[in-house]
């Protein structure tokens, strides 16, 4: 499902966030993506839905090289990878339902088919019962959830979590775990960037460790370190 081969990422500054990545992740996985802040987490992330290319090296999602992909094809790409990322921002004029509808209606989903589909994830969420609700009303928990229903609404290949448990206590965090490891039985790959240890641990799943740009372990049934 997704494949780098020596890739490797400069930035203008001369920052190495990657250096010589090799990995394979295969369809269907679940995997952890730990390492300490400025490791180079979200950097690896990011390549995977062509938020940006390496500076050597290649990154092969689905079967298709990133670095070939027309720019006209991108939003394909992107359609079969839903993320979670910290600065991907919630509609605050919307409600709850047409936060999550929002992708659907952009690419032109039959309202019936619309409507089926956002209360199936806001019932499977626990957030049906606040569909009319403005998101700013939320809390930190029930956000992070709208964020990942809003980006598996239409059955990603992929999904990228960066952080997904952040500021939440351990309680809401585990929630959020839980759904994730649903989202990923019914199929679909998972890679969550986390430096939440207790999390790791508990979730017995792959852990491929970042440390200064490389792969420094990568494990089975791996733990935080
Ligand atoms: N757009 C950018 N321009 C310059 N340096 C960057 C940029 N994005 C990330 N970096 C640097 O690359 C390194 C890896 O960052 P990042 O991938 O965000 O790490 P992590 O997510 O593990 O904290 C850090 O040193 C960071 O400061
Ligand atoms: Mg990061």
């Amino acid at each position: 499902m997704i494949r780098m081969f020596h890739v490797f990422k400069t930035f203008p500054n001369k920052i190495h966030a990657l250096w010589d990545v090799n990995i394979h992740i295969k369809k269907g996985e679940f995997v952890f993506l730990v390492g300490p802040t400025g490791a180079g987490k979200t950097t690896f992330l990011k390549l995977i839905y062509r938020g940006m290319l390496p500076s050597k090296g290649q990154v092969i999602v689905d079967g298709v090289n990133l670095a070939r992909l027309k720019t006209s094809l991108v939003p394909y790409l992107r359609r079969e990878i839903g993320v979670v990322f910290q600065d991907f921002k919630l509609l605050y004029d919307r409600n709850v339902f047409e936060n999550v509808a929002f992708s659907l209606r952009v690419v032109g989903t039959k309202n019936a088919i619309i409507r089926q589909e956002v209360n199936n994830i806001l019932n499977i969420i626990g957030l049906y019962h606040k569909k009319n609700t403005n998101p700013h009303l939320l809390s930190g928990g029930e956000q992070q959830k709208l964020c990942i229903a809003r980006a598996v609404v239409s059955h990603p290949l992929i999904l990228l979590t960066d952080e997904p448990t952040g500021n939440l206590d351990p309680e809401t965090s585990w929630d959020i775990m839980k759904l994730l490891f649903k989202i990923n039985i019914w199929g679909t790959t998972v890679i969550m960037a986390s430096h939440d240890k207790l999390m790791v641990d508990k979730a017995q799943k792959r852990v491929v460790r970042i440390e200064r740009g490389e792969v420094a372990s990568d494990t089975q049934k791996g733990i935080y370190s």
